[in-house]
């Protein structure tokens, strides 16, 4: 062996021991830290992850004095040793100031008949409000097709303030070929950016049913009846989350008989009959809707759309029910070129805005919804704020 060679193998060697050494003594602590899901009036649900074996609690009160515990159990059993921390904070008062933080015990060994804890890690003290139906004004944004690159949202977030809540529309991520892409590229950043104040709400995109650990993406998100279609109020604006599937018929090669989404799409229907027929969505100032793929009433699929079955299933199942049912807005992304409809005369009902492209690409875009009073402020923006279209929509009940 040369010396060159000899230097090279014994730096490469010294690397290898220092990095196995490094992840030996890596202290107990965060992989993400906490993150709101799921505010209403009178709950809210506490997500976070450590990167060792732990059992959590949330103290939390209406100043920093903090004073309240809530700790999660199931089947008689405290959560312990589970992938993701959780708390539910039931019994809130709608309009309040909260204070929280967690506490997590790590648990260096967990036998049968013999536990040993570790240390104990607090986040810092973390803030929210709760809403309330009676809210005469709130924000938010909304992201889509943002695949894996968490530092778009971030830029954003820091220009725009006074948000209230997220929106992800979908394809947040590529695929989910590992957990640690959840944790890394949508929850270790959101919580970092601003979830630990306001909540994300997940609206899956079709590349969020990718992979083998797609089927896991749903223990990091807390959505109502624990699934990815959902409805939920915002003040006095009653919102409906579907969930658009994949873009090829099921039976399509590359998704290998694992997929079920034309049912699954029938399933929502069912379900989108009841909710729109609701006293909650009757009785709201504004409805909107927030799904992946695009939904028009009068669109003609082109025949060349590579997800043509997909966006046609979703305008079968869902378009006229949402045009008949009074809805006054639909937010979504998925083909990366930003677009806006407006009602048209005995044709559709409702606003349509569809984001651009991913943060790779010059058109990438976000959307910011103002609600206040008796209208709903729309902006559609480039990824350096610059204003692409801005609308307004007057409530008409
Ligand atoms: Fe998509």
């Amino acid at each position: 062996m040369s010396k060159k060679w000899l230097y090279v193998s014994i730096f490469l060697l010294g690397a290898l021991y220092f990095e196995s050494a490094g992840q030996h003594i890596r202290p107990y602590g965060f992989e993400a830290a906490p993150y709101l899901q799921n505010l209403q009036e009178k709950s809210v649900s506490i997500y976070w992850v450590m990167n060792r074996s732990s059992t959590s609690w949330v103290e939390y009160g209406n100043s920093s004095d903090l004073g309240r515990i809530s700790r999660n159990s199931q089947h008689g059993l405290f959560d312990a040793n589970l992938p993701v921390q959780k708390a539910y904070l039931t019994g809130l008062k709608p309009a309040t100031d909260y204070y929280y933080r967690t506490a997590s015990v790590e648990i260096q060994q967990y036998g049968a008949y013999d536990v040993v804890f570790g240390d104990t890690v607090y986040s810092e003290v973390k803030f929210f409000r709760t809403p309330t139906a009676k809210l005469s004004e709130f924000s938010f944004l909304a992201f889509n097709d943002v695949h894996d690159r968490p530092a778009f949202i971030e830029d954003v977030v820091e220009r725009e303030s006074g948000f209230d809540f997220v929106a992800y529309l979908g394809d947040i991520m590529g695929h989910i070929d590992y957990t640690d892409q959840i944790i890394s590229n949508v929850i270790r950043p959101s919580a970092s950016f601003f979830a630990g104040e306001k909540p994300f709400y997940w609206i899956r995109g079709n590349h969020e049913a990718r992979g083998s650990q797609a089927r896991k993406l749903i223990d990091y998100i807390d959505a109502p009846g624990n699934r990815y279609y959902y409805a939920f109020e915002w003040g006095p604006v009653y919102f409906i989350v579907l969930d658009s599937g994949e873009g090829q018929p099921d039976t399509n090669q590359h998704y290998f008989s694992l997929v079920d989404f034309d049912n699954y799409r029938r399933e929502q229907s069912m379900w989108l009959k009841d909710v729109v027929e609701s006293s909650e969505f009757h009785s709201a100032k504004f409805r909107i809707v927030l799904t992946h793929f695009p939904i028009y009433l009068s669109e003609v699929v082109a025949r060349d759309e590579i997800h043509r079955h997909g966006r046609a299933h979703n305008q079968e199942k869902f378009a006229s029910l949402l045009n008949e049912s009074g809805v006054d807005l639909l937010l979504c992304g998925h083909t990366h070129r930003y677009h806006v409809a407006h009602p048209e005369e005995n044709v559709t009902n409702f606003h349509v805005v569809v984001g651009g492209g991913n943060p790779a690409q010059a058109n990438s875009t976000y959307t910011r919804v103002d609600f206040s009073g008796d209208q709903l402020n729309v902006s559609l923006r480039y990824y350096d704020g610059k204003l692409i279209e801005q609308f307004t929509i007057d409530a008409s009940r």
